[in-house]
């Protein structure tokens, strides 16, 4: 791709596009093509990756595919298999501390109070987490795998790969959601898409056209400001 200079409007809507990126847990069901999932992983795999090694591997279901997985994980589910299953690789510390422990709160508090979900309401609790696993009715659901050979320099290439698939979607009007909750049913999606015996599923990924009328949707997480993350000398 050609090197470019922006102009004034691009450089805002490029910046609207990573700065107004949300988790859209709510999606229209509008079908997104093949060619535009191909689009977008192609435009995604010019992410910067050490030795250029790009260690990411999608596993993209649409229509009848994609509803035989989720079925599979939501048996799971329903059957207790969340306790039982465990993540191939750990995503939290088993203790959380600040300013960690109080951001993680501050989103489920905000969540769950938006929908009306009161605290200690297990079952609507569960009911809202099963939703990941139809992909929040995304038309497109992709699981991304990781060689589990590679080491964690792989697992920060793969971090610039998702941002780059997730701003490239809103480029292309589509909205997106990372999905974690995915990796304890690795068991069933390996099963499902025969993934290879070296890859490990990193997250799952809901791809389509946000339904903006859903309260879900409306979710607004806030970040810490830059004078807290960062110091700057020399200047
Ligand atoms: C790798 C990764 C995994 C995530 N897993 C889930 C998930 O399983 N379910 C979910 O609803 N949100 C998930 N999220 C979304 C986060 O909760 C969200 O990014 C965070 O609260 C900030 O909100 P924002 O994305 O709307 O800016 C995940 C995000 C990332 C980056």
């Amino acid at each position: 791709m050609q090197q470019t200079k922006f102009t004034g409007p691009e450089r805002v809507a490029i910046e609207n596009a990573i700065a107004g990126r949300k988790s859209v847990r709510a999606f229209l069901d509008k079908p997104v093509s093949r060619e535009t999932v191909e689009h977008l992983l192609r435009v995604a795999s010019r992410a910067p990756s050490g030795t250029n090694m790009q260690p990411w591997r999608a596993h993209v279901v649409a229509g009848e595919a994609k509803d035989r997985l989720s079925k599979a994980i939501l048996d799971e589910f329903l059957a207790g298999g969340m306790a039982r299953g465990k993540s191939e690789y750990k995503y939290y510390p088993d203790q959380f501390f600040e300013p960690y422990q109080s951001r993680r709160r501050k989103v489920g508090f905000d969540m769950y109070g938006l929908l009306g979900i009161a605290k200690g309401d297990a079952a609507a609790m569960s009911r809202q987490l099963s939703q990941n696993y139809t992909f929040f009715g995304a038309p497109v659901g992709i699981m991304f795998t990781v060689d589990r050979r590679l080491e964690i320099g792989s697992w920060l290439d793969y971090g610039y790969f998702l941002e780059a698939l997730c701003v490239a979607a809103r480029a292309n009007g589509l909205e997106t959601c990372s999905q974690q909750a995915f990796a304890y049913f690795h068991t069933q999606i390996r099963e499902q898409l025969a993934f290879d015996a070296n890859e490990v599923l990193v997250c799952g990924f809901a791809l389509g056209y946000a339904d903006w009328s859903a309260k879900i949707n409306t979710l607004e997480t806030t970040r810490s400001p830059v004078e807290e993350f960062a110091t700057f000398q020399g200047f």
